[in-house]
Formats: structure tokens, C-alpha cells, sequence
């Protein structure tokens, strides 16, 4: 039987690999579910701690004074409005928890930490990267880039295990996570939903807000749940050890399949014209940095021939989400349907400006894992619609008869 600590306990990624633990009492005897909230009730094997990651390290030793474990699991973020706070803050936050570990006698014990970081690796926040995405890809660590407290993290972690070497390390680097986290809606689920379910009551017909171009291009995504399992198997694979892998779902898609899925599933159809005109709400923004497809440009034949990346939006959605028409009719929904009212206001709608309007494909590469014996899959779509029943069921999304897909269909109706 073994023991872990999950840090960032009530996330989108953290909240599944403590359900995930939680349905396995035999296998995992102690789950300590360490963030400063407690969101959810938990099974008799998982022990919720409230703790302070901005904590100094001595202070936070103090609250860990019972809590000792075989792995651990990094799963905490703190969002900051500038790169340079990221690396900043949410360094310090993973450095201050493994020297509580060393103050508290903890760190002596630990087989395996798998800390959570993402595609962010790759730079797909800065602009076009080449595809697809390996682990091997050289890291953006010159003054070209900004900084990225990922890179900062694995340093850190790194370097714990160097100095305790009972301790492995796993880095994963999940992508557009589907899921669904108790009062985050910082998540593509709920933002898409919400902003379907109040088309939906304005009458109209569900229209792409992100762009034109990135509508038939690829992206892959991670279900928290599949990620979860992934981290289990990666703390106890041995080959595992000292490794760090993509995780995502296994197949690719595009929202030209998904974006009439999201309708039919939501009661709607998609506008059939959606992209005739330009819409008053359109916006396009260059991205400040090289795409980092640069770094290699010239190895892989590519020098001179990379443009600029941008992001653009056919309707801007944090524009959208202020207009006095939109809020109404939110208000008038979430009165109706007994909705979560603030459900509206949290929701990240530039973020998921960002992630629709990109130029570019994102194709996430599972070899690694699999070469090592990991099988683990799940369908996007799948793992969308999962989400949206998640959705209703709290309450954010309005709930919708929903048959599903006729066994079998991968086509439209
Ligand atoms: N979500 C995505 O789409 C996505 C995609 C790719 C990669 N990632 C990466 O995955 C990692 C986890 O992100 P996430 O999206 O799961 O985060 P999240 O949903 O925002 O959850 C963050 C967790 O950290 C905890 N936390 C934040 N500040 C804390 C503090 N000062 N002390 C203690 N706990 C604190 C939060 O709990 P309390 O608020 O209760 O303290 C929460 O449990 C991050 O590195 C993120 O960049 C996320």
C-alpha cells in the first residue's frame, strides 16, 4: 500500500489524480490533498490539509508536520499577469513546498515527484512551433524568449532529486485540458458552453468566435481524468524515472469536426454561413515574440520562410462578454435554470480568445509514453461531452436533453 501528496489539490488536473487515488483505498492507504481551499468531500482514504504555498518553507514545514508520503504530485498554479511573476511566483511556490519537505523529514522518504507543467514547453503560447511536438525539443531558454517558469520548475525539481536520491522525478506536459474543477472556470468547457447557452438564448444560431484559419487546423488536448491516470502510471513505471512526457488524449482533432458536435450536444446548429461578412466584434492581434518554429527553421529547411503568428477572433469574446445584450440574456438563463450567476463573470473569456484564434496547428506526439508501455486513450469529443454533463450537473450550463451519438457516427446528422 502506498501514500501520496497531491499539492494544488482542487485544480482541473490536481482535483482528478486525488479522485483517481481516492477510488483505490486498497492500493493507496493516505491521499494528503494539500491547496488553501477545500472544494470537494472525500473518501475516507484521502486526508484534505489547507496550506499556503507562498508560505516561507519553515512555515509551511510547520503545517506538514504529519504529512509524509511514497509520491508526490505538483499539480498547484498560482496565475500571474506577467511572465517574469509566472516563473517568479510559481517558482518559489514548488521551491518553499520540497524544503518543507527537507525541514519536516519528509523529503528522506519520497520515492517519485511528478510535477504538472504543459505544452507552454514548446512555446505554443508564443506562436507557431513545429510539429509535431517531442520531448527531445530544444528548450527556448535564450534572451529571445521570455522567461518560462516551467523550465524554472524542472530546474528545481531536478536539483531535489540530485540531493535526494531516494527521489525520482516525472515532468508531464498536458495540453488544452478538458475537464471540469469546482468554482474554476478557467477551463475551455465551461467558456465554450456558457457562451453557446446565451447565443442559444438570444436566438441565434451557434457562430465560431476564434479564427477562420485555426477552424480547419489541429490542436490536442489532455481530459484531466486521462492525465490523472497517466501521473499513476507514471510514479511507479521505473522506466519512467528521470523522464519527462507529453500527455494528451492520443488522437488529434479540429474544431471543423468538434464546432458542430459542441451544437448538436448544446441543442443547437451551427450558423451554415458563419464565416460570410466580418462581424463588428472581429480583432487580430500579433504575437510579440518569434513563433518558435524559428529555433529550428534553418535545420529543417524552413529559414526565411516562417511569417508572423497572430491570433484573431471573428468575435472577440471579451468584447462580446461586455455588451449589455449578452449580459441580460446570461442573467435571464441563469434566473431561469437556477445557473451558478457567476459562472459568467469568472469565466476566462481571453483565454479563450487566445486558444480559438491561433494560426497554427498543435500536434502533441504520445510515442514516448507509448514506447514505454503506456496505452491509455480517450476521444476528444468524448471527453468534451463528459465535460458538459459535468457542467449541467453543477449547474454553470443549462441542462440539455442529450441522446447521444448514434452508435458508431463520426459524421454529422
Ligand atoms: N488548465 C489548463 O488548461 C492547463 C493546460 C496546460 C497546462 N496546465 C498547467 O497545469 C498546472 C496546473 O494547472 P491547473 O490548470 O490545474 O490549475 P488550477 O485549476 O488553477 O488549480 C490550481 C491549484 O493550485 C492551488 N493553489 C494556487 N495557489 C495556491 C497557494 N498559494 N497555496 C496553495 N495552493 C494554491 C489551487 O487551490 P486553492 O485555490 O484552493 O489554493 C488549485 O488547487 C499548471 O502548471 C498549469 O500551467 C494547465
Amino acid at each position: 500500500m502506498s501514500s501520496a501528496i497531491v499539492v494544488g489539490a482542487t485544480g482541473i488536473l490536481g482535483r482528478e489524480i486525488v479522485k483517481e487515488m481516492g477510488k483505490e483505498p486498497a492500493k493507496w492507504k493516505t491521499v494528503h490533498a494539500l491547496s488553501r481551499s477545500q472544494k470537494d468531500s472525500y473518501p475516507s482514504n484521502v486526508v484534505h490539509h489547507h496550506i499556503n504555498l507562498l508560505d516561507s518553507a519553515a512555515d509551511m514545514a510547520k503545517s506538514l508536520k504529519d504529512v509524509g508520503a511514497d509520491y508526490v504530485f505538483f499539480a498547484a498554479y498560482f496565475q500571474q499577469e506577467s511572465e517574469e511573476k509566472e516563473w517568479e511566483v510559481n517558482g518559489d511556490m514548488l521551491a518553499n513546498f520540497l524544503g518543507a519537505l527537507e525541514i519536516s523529514g519528509a523529503a528522506g522518504k519520497i520515492k517519485r515527484v511528478v510535477l504538472v507543467t504543459g505544452a507552454k514547453q514548446y512555446g505554443v503560447h508564443l506562436g507557431q512551433v513545429k510539429n509535431p511536438m517531442i520531448e527531445t525539443d530544444e528548450w527556448l531558454r535564450d534572451s529571445t524568449w521570455p522567461p518560462n517558469f516551467y523550465y524554472r520548475q524542472q530546474d528545481i525539481l531536478k536539483l531535489f532529486c540530485e540531493k535526494h536520491n531516494n527521489a525520482s522525478w516525472v515532468v508531464t506536459y498536458p495540453n488544452d485540458v478538458i475537464g471540469f474543477a469546482k468554482g474554476n472556470y478557467m477551463n475551455l468547457a465551461s467558456s465554450i458552453g456558457i457562451y453557446a447557452a446565451v447565443s442559444k438564448e438570444l436566438g441565434q444560431d451557434l457562430v465560431w468566435p476564434g479564427s477562420e484559419t485555426f477552424y480547419t487546423r489541429f490542436d490536442s488536448f489532455t481530459s484531466s481524468d486521462l492525465h490523472a491516470r497517466f501521473c499513476l502510471w507514471a510514479a511507479s513505471e521505473p522506466k519512467a524515472a528521470n523522464q519527462a512526457f507529453n500527455v494528451v488524449n492520443g488522437d488529434v482533432q479540429s474544431w471543423q469536426d468538434l464546432w458542430p458536435r459542441v451544437a448538436r450536444r448544446l441543442g443547437m446548429k451551427v450558423k451554415p454561413d458563419q464565416f460570410a461578412g466580418k462581424s463588428d466584434l472581429a480583432s487580430t492581434t500579433p504575437l510579440d515574440f518569434p513563433p518558435p518554429i524559428t529555433l529550428v527553421a534553418k535545420e529543417i529547411g524552413l529559414e526565411g520562410k516562417i511569417g508572423e503568428s497572430e491570433t484573431a477572433q471573428r468575435i472577440n469574446l471579451a468584447r462580446w462578454s461586455q455588451q449589455d445584450a449578452v449580459k441580460q440574456a446570461w442573467n435571464r438563463l441563469a434566473e431561469r435554470e437556477g445557473l451558478e450567476k457567476d459562472a459568467f463573470e469568472k469565466a476566462t473569456w481571453a483565454f479563450l480568445d487566445f486558444i480559438l484564434g491561433r494560426n497554427f496547428d498543435l500536434v502533441i506526439s504520445m510515442s514516448k509514453a507509448r514506447d514505454m508501455g503506456w496505452t491509455g486513450y480517450q476521444d476528444i469529443w468524448k471527453s468534451f461531452s463528459d465535460a458538459f454533463g459535468e457542467l449541467e450537473a453543477a449547474n454553470i450550463l443549462p441542462k440539455v436533453h442529450w441522446v447521444g451519438e448514434p452508435s458508431g457516427c463520426t459524421c454529422l446528422p
